[in-house]
């Protein structure tokens, strides 16, 4: 049964009544990882995986939810402080929290929601869920009076607040702001976004899941963020943005051999996200690839967020001649994305899920990418 007509028939069943449908995606980052909390650049996209969601206003001051995939259901008041226990229910919890927190106007609903954006793949199927509610929030009680980019923002709120995850913003703005066909590149420092049609001729964008399950709460993800952070204040800079390799160099012997690497990575990654734009803008796919493997080589042996079934997957991609692959988005487990040839794309996928099998016992997931719209009304 399709998303929609699950989700309907659980709607009617628990409320009755028809509400309205919301969808936000799940996404991609093409390149700039780590980048997003450091005043940086990231490259993400939208995906045509979603949390879809039908609400309807109850005339009450409760909030009742149900996650269909997990089969639970959850009340909160919005008088109510207190987080709800779930940790699904924290993020609808946190999205309606935040939004009052903001002066806006958010009445008591019930809802249905379920997805196909895979948990723990590093796909942001959190950021979707944030999203798609404070989409609806907005549509429902504000007269879309909130602009776009704050429901980003309300979404990583959120996720600071109620979630334990000092995440940036790359997530729930590719979530909320995606466009079908379309990267953005956005500077996290001044918050300027660009669109970029993407329709690479003659290649293809394909995720490769490790299915090793990655969690971002309580994770290694903060220290990360605490050792930018540590640098930066050492620099007397905001963030590592404005931060060169020759400033690092002059205090090297003055921070620890973990934070400079960490630093070290997140200044290289600065430049590698503007040399793919110039790349991609003159079709030179070839130095996109060289980036990406590039990425994945600072995150796995300097940021230290990477894993053995992940690196295995680099590997098979290198030595399959695909033209780049890297670990995607916050890292310790979850997918690589890679820009095969048309050509190669069958051989690559079979070859992925055969080694990766035989040396693990179980095949990865595969994932071919479509850049899709983000947070929406259903029609
Ligand atoms: C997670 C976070 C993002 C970003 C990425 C790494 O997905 O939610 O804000 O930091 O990791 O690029």
């Amino acid at each position: 049964m399709e998303l929609k007509e699950r989700i309907d028939k659980r709607f009617k069943q628990d409320f009755g009544e028809e509400g309205t449908f919301y969808a936000s995606a799940g996404r991609i980052n093409l390149i700039g990882e780590h980048t997003d909390y450091n005043g940086g650049f990231v490259f993400p996209g939208a995906i045509d995986k979603v949390i879809m969601a039908e609400i309807k206003p109850n005339g009450t001051d409760k909030v009742r939810v149900v996650s269909l995939d997990l089969d639970d259901t959850a009340e909160f008041g919005l008088n109510e402080t207190d987080a709800p226990k779930a940790s699904w229910a924290r993020y609808i919890f946190g999205v309606c929290r935040e939004v009052l927190k903001r002066g806006g106007v958010v009445k008591g609903f019930d809802a249905v929601f379920a997805g196909n954006v895979p948990l723990g793949a590093g796909l942001s199927s959190s950021a979707a869920l944030e999203s798609c509610f404070a989409f609806a929030i907005n549509d429902m009680f504000n007269e879309n009076n909130i602009e776009k980019f704050e429901l980003a923002r309300i979404g990583q709120s959120t996720e600071h607040n109620y979630c334990g995850v000092n995440c940036g913003i790359m997530d729930q703005f590719a979530s909320v702001m995606g466009q079908k066909g379309k990267l953005m590149r956005l500077d996290c420092r001044s918050m300027e976004y660009e669109y970029f049609p993407f329709n690479p001729e003659g290649y293809k964008l394909v995720l490769v899941d490790s299915v090793v399950k990655h969690e971002l709460a309580d994770s290694p993800y903060n220290k990360r963020r605490q050792s930018c952070e540590r640098v930066a204040k050492r620099l007397g800079i905001e963030t590592l943005r404005d931060a060169t390799m020759e400033m690092l160099d002059a205090i090297r012997t003055d921070i620890t051999a973990e934070d400079y690497f960490r630093a070290k990575f997140v200044i290289e990654e600065k430049d590698r996200v503007l040399a793919v734009c110039d790349a991609l803008v003159a079709g030179d796919y070839e130095t996109v690839g060289e980036k990406m493997y590039e990425t994945h080589h600072g995150l796995s042996k300097d940021y230290e967020v990477s894993c053995e079934e992940l690196d295995y997957l680099n590997d098979i991609a290198k030595e399959c001649g695909v033209t780049g692959s890297r670990i995607m988005g916050g890292g310790f487990g979850g997918c690589t994305i890679n820009l095969v040839k048309d050509e190669l794309y069958d051989k690559f996928v079979q070859t992925a899920m055969s080694k990766f099998a035989e040396k693990y016992g179980h095949a990865p997931k595969v994932y071919p990418v479509v850049i899709s719209d983000g947070a929406h009304k259903e029609a």
